[in-house]
């Protein structure tokens, strides 16, 4: 099974990154996709499917931006039936927890008659050191429109490790993981836990959802990423996903990450420290 090809699309990103190095380390075929990838893969450019997933049996599918935009469910849609085409057997999905489109994307994988799986995450701590919200942490400064809601922040590391589970343990096969981590947060809390851990004082202030976005907009924040922060802001982060599962514990016999744990891992990266 180890020389089966595994293609890992969104190789370089935040999932697909730590999910490749696993497989690698543990002698797994794989093949990293991305745009600039030995096979180019696009989902952007449907021409670049074929040629990037022909000669694979399993693919753990990173969607970009994100499947809760409208654009995904039609890509999926193509994406499903060209791997039927080419012979790929198993997809492992990372989807979104709570997010309607995410879910029309899971059914298509779901019902596709491939083995499947569907990685439902909540949001991710990394989001605070690998993406949007670096910037205004580095500034002293996180400001984002109001959250209506906590979140229970999974590890990055959690949702690469239950992945690299699915991906290769037949046990597993057919099933929804649904991972969050082990409690529930405000932003609020994160910044503050954020600011002790890395001995800085860091700021979060909220501003309505219209001005976050116009101002954004005006800094060039692209239109389909404007889409996407509203319909998580105000449609996601509704208090729809104020709960934990224990999923993580089930599928890895040992507890989800807590926030301090990321925090105390991330600190010393120095990824906090100063603007870069
Ligand atoms: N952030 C969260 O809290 C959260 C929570 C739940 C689910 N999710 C899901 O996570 C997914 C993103 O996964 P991630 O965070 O691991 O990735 P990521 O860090 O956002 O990285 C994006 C990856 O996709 C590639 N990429 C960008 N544009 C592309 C394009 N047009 N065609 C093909 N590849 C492209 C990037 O590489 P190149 O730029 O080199 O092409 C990179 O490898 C989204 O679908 C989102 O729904 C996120």
């Amino acid at each position: 099974m180890k020389n089966e090809t595994i293609a890992i699309v969104g190789s370089t990103g935040k999932t697909g990154v730590r999910v490749l190095t696993q497989l690698q380390e543990r002698g797994y075929a794989t093949r990293g996709l991305s745009r600039n990838s030995e096979h180019p893969f696009d989902w952007g450019d449907r021409t670049t499917w074929k040629s990037a997933l022909r000669g694979v049996h399993s693919a753990y599918v990173t969607y970009y931006p994100d499947l809760a935009v409208p654009q995904a469910e039609n890509d999926m849609r193509a994406f499903v039936e060209l791997a039927k085409s080419v012979g790929l057997q198993h997809i492992v999905l990372l989807s979104g927890r709570g997010e309607e489109g995410a879910q029309r994307a899971e059914e298509l994988v779901k019902n596709s008659g491939l083995e499947w799986n569907i990685v439902r995450a909540s949001w991710f701590m990394q989001n605070f050191s690998e993406s949007f919200m670096l910037e205004g942490i580095q500034a002293g400064e996180l400001i984002l429109p109001e959250p209506k809601a906590n979140e229970p922040f999974i590890d990055v590391d959690d949702i690469a490790d239950v992945t690299v589970a699915a991906l290769t343990r037949t046990d597993l096969r057919n099933q929804l993981l649904e991972l969050t981590g082990p409690e529930i947060l405000s932003f609020d809390n994160c910044i503050q836990l954020i600011a002790e851990g890395s001995k800085r004082s860091i700021t979060f202030t909220t501003a309505p959802i219209a001005a976050y976005i116009s101002a954004a907009k005006a800094e060039g924040l692209p239109e389909d990423i404007a889409w996407l922060i509203n319909e998580l802001f105000v449609n996601v982060l509704d208090g729809r996903n104020e709960s934990t599962t224990d999923t993580v514990e089930r599928v890895l016999g040992r507890p989800a990450r807590r926030f301090l744990d990321y925090v105390k891992t991330t600190v010393p990266t120095g990824v906090w420290s100063t603007a870069n």
